[in-house]
């Protein structure tokens, strides 16, 4: 990684916290008893355990970089809003990905998982709070016009729910132990990782004013790099440790997973993510230089480590 690039990745990591931790303190009037003890404070604990916990922050990146593409010196705080919003967003996907009905798993960025490290109905809950939280703040960012953000709640809801994300949550879990084909294989995981990377670039390019043009061009990336973004998780799977992962290794093997490494194999897996960088950079061209974040993004999500 470059230094510069590495430099852009750390103050898109360091502007994402700063809002979440904006947001979160500003909901943190609590409920009381009528002793006066905190009644939510559990929920406050996992909530903060979970949005806290060095997630690499690669959606609020792409929100960043792709806003940056079609405005580069627009960098105001609506971004940060919806930076922080797509990061709500994803980490209740997590929180809920790793509950015993779903993948059961028992670590996360290296850490217990949040059922493991409070209780699995804390875990729904503190999932289920950061959805509500991702919406709520979009709907409260005032430096959006009203309109705009009307938009961006129903981007972010389709990507979400069970047209996108959720959708393909279910189809992974219906299809563990299958015949594994490949293009169901495609579109559960454009569904349940590529359809909120898409969205993240697609809410950047619409808070910076992007045309239809721009749009259309953002959102090829967006598919490519997000189907990426998921086939280099299944790699890693196999090929990292747990404690480079801060995730058990071997999951997906454990839970009988349909993956790409499971279908093409490592080496067919790894040309697979070779062609989709490799169009994700094809579909920059129209951006021209405004795109370079975008294009070290690309680079970052097909080599990383973890
Ligand atoms: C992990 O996402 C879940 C997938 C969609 C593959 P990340 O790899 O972005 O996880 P964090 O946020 O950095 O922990
Ligand atoms: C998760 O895919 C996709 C989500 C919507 C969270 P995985 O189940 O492969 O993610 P990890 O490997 O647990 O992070
Ligand atoms: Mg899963
Ligand atoms: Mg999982
Ligand atoms: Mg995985």
């Amino acid at each position: 990684m470059n230094i510069a690039f590495r430099d852009y990745l750390a103050l898109c990591q360091q502007r994402t916290e700063q809002a979440l931790l904006h947001f979160i303190q500003r909901q943190a009037s609590l409920p009381t008893d009528p002793s006066g003890a905190d009644l939510t404070s559990g929920l406050y604990s996992a909530l903060n355990y979970s949005l806290f916990s060095g997630g690499k922050r690669v959606r609020p990146a792409l929100v960043y970089a792709s806003a940056a593409a079609i405005e580069p010196d627009g960098s105001g705080p609506a971004l940060d809003c919806i930076a922080a919003s797509v990061e709500c967003l994803h980490c209740y996907s997590l929180v809920h990905d790793d509950l015993p009905a779903m993948d059961d798993d028992d670590l996360r960025r290296g850490r217990p998982t949040c059922h493991k490290a409070y209780d699995e109905a804390t875990a729904i809950l503190t999932g289920d709070a950061l959805q509500c939280l991702a919406f709520e703040l979009i709907a409260d960012c005032r430096e959006i016009p009203a309109d705009q953000r009307i938009t961006l709640v129903k981007v972010l809801a389709s990507a979400a729910g069970s047209r996108g994300m959720v959708g393909g949550q279910f189809i992974d879990l219906s299809l563990q132990q299958h015949q594994p084909a490949l293009e169901l294989l495609e579109t559960m995981h454009a569904l349940k990782t590529g359809a909120l990377i898409r969205a993240a670039i697609a809410m950047g390019a619409i808070v910076a004013g992007a045309n239809d043009e721009q749009k259309g061009a953002l959102d090829r990336y967006g598919q490519h790099i997000g189907l990426a973004f998921q086939v280099k998780d299944d790699l890693l799977d196999i090929e990292s440790s747990t404690e480079t992962l801060g995730k058990r290794q071997g999951s997906d093997l454990a839970n009988h997973k349909m993956t790409y490494p499971a279908l093409l194999g490592v080496v067919g897996s790894r040309d697979k993510l070779a062609q989709l960088l490799d169009s994700a950079r094809q579909a920059l061209q129209p951006l021209g230089a405004n795109a370079r974040q975008l294009l070290q993004l690309a680079d970052y999500i097909v080599n990383r480590e973890y």
